[in-house]
């Protein structure tokens, strides 16, 4: 930043520098989204000063009454003291298996649908499953931009994975790109999420249909994250038994885990509670490879007693009451859970018109041929500068989000704005430091985009 702009950023230009120098991070724009927030904890507390903080998906909603008085019933009627069964109480398995024909028109045992703490939980197990499936196949696949954590959990697991961003293959594209992978022989699963977290793209059926054609020839699993289930507001998925449904590549395939996390869908992210459904094909699955690690051979069973007993014995009990309700009510038609969830939509559309008339652009901005869906995160840049670069310019400016390079994305001018924790009361804020931020760093040929 220039000198001359330094009494004139909207939070304190010494207590930003003093905080990031104390933080000792090698780089601010790769910091982690944990390292991030504690930075602006850390200026917010110093300066007394809110951000217009969106670099953390965090649920912005109260959870649904139906959910937490379900859960305080269960506890009340002494669930606490009881083990849950490993694969999930009846109810909830039964819930789950309505809400996927209800919403996604397909079909699944309620067998095969089981509760884990958490979508990452659910991935957690099953990429340590799918792993030792066949002996041959040891590579997991991530379409990219996508969630950090999973990759994590590769690095913590000691598992190989490959990537690539999915910007430049859209469409038919996409189909070379998967199989110049797939026809390695490496690769066991695939796994992306749709909408997709952080660039809120969404597959199209095409797209979809491609994936699961393919996960057909090469018979490779296809891993699906719905965490943001049926939040392309661009539809309204939110009638069950009625079309359109959320879009799935178990439409085209029967191999297949889909992730169905409570925590954004159903503002229920604390009480660490989510959805596997394994396709009833993949759960009858037999592999000799298993018996290596498991008591028994087929995927479903080696899943459940072996990996997610070894993992939590199962999920918190009282959770699986709430989480049943709330589902019970979706599938009978008295709760629309995506209606309480609209507002991310109503806020993202807001937010970015403020990014765009102070000259930011969206990075991700299409699916094929349509503008993406207004939702829970957007991507922006700036002219002159790396997302990395931008991350700090905007602390000066009181902005926080996170950088796209840390999501596996090639686009390296690019950060996710996440919308859930800006409140409407702080729109004119942002278009006031917004404003501020495109004075100082005006596009063309301004002397002051030196950063
Ligand atoms: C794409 C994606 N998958 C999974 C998760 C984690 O879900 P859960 O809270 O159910 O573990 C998140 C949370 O932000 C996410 O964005």
């Amino acid at each position: 930043m220039k000198a001359q702009f330094r009494n004139d950023t909207p939070i304190d230009f010494d207590v930003v520098q003093s905080v990031i120098q104390k933080m000792n991070l090698p780089c601010i724009g790769k910091a982690s989204i944990r390292e991030i927030k504690r930075i602006i904890d850390l200026i917010e507390k110093e300066t007394g000063q809110k951000f217009i903080r969106m670099e953390m998906g965090i649920p912005g909603l109260p959870p649904p009454g139906i959910g937490t008085e379900a859960e305080i019933k269960a506890l009340r009627k002494g669930v606490a003291s009881i083990y849950p069964d490993i694969d999930g109480t009846s109810e909830l398995k039964t819930e789950i298996s309505r809400f996927v024909k209800n919403f996604l028109d397909v079909d699944v045992d309620a067998e095969s649908c089981i509760p884990t703490v958490g979508s990452m939980q659910g991935s957690f197990a099953a990429f340590l499953t799918l792993a030792r499936l066949d002996e041959q196949r040891d590579t997991t696949l991530f379409i990219d931009p996508g969630f950090p954590v999973h990759k994590q959990q590769h690095k913590v697991l000691g598992q190989k994975f490959e990537s690539f961003d999915v910007y430049d293959y859209r469409g038919e594209k996409l189909r070379d790109k998967l199989e110049s992978y797939f026809s390695t022989g490496k690769i066991h699963s695939v796994l992306y999420s749709n909408p997709n977290n952080p660039s809120w793209i969404c597959f199209t059926e095409e797209e979809l249909q491609i994936i699961g054609e393919l996960a057909n020839k090469y018979n490779v699993v296809i891993c699906e994250d719905l965490a943001y289930f049926g939040m392309d507001f661009r539809n309204d998925y939110s009638k069950p038994g009625v079309p359109p449904y959320q879009p799935s590549v178990a439409k085209y395939t029967d191999n297949y885990i889909l992730f169905i996390s409570s925590s954004k869908v159903f503002s229920y992210a604390g009480q660490r509670i989510g959805m596997m459904v394994i396709s009833n094909k993949l759960f009858a699955q037999r592999s000799a490879n298993l018996l290596k690690y498991y008591s028994s051979d087929v995927f479903g069973r080696a899943m459940i007693f072996g990996t997610v007993y070894a993992l939590s014995s199962g999920t918190a009990h009282s959770a699986q009451y709430a989480l049943a309700a709330m589902l019970k009510a979706a599938n009978d038609g008295t709760y629309n859970f995506l209606k309480d969830v609209k507002i991310y939509a109503e806020k993202a559309n807001i937010m970015k018109e403020v990014f765009l008339k102070n000259g930011f652009h969206i990075v991700y901005d299409k699916d094929i041929d349509r503008p993406v869906a207004d939702g829970f995160y957007f991507t922006i840049a700036y002219p002159g500068f790396t997302g990395e670069q931008l991350i700090e310019e905007l602390f000066y400016y009181g902005v926080s989000a996170i950088a796209l390079s840390i999501t596996g994305s090639t686009r390296t001018e690019g950060l996710r704005a996440c919308v859930s924790l800006v409140h409407p009361s702080q729109f004119p804020d942002l278009s006031v430091r917004l404003n501020k931020f495109s004075e100082h760093h005006a596009v063309s040929g301004n002397p002051c985009l030196t950063v």
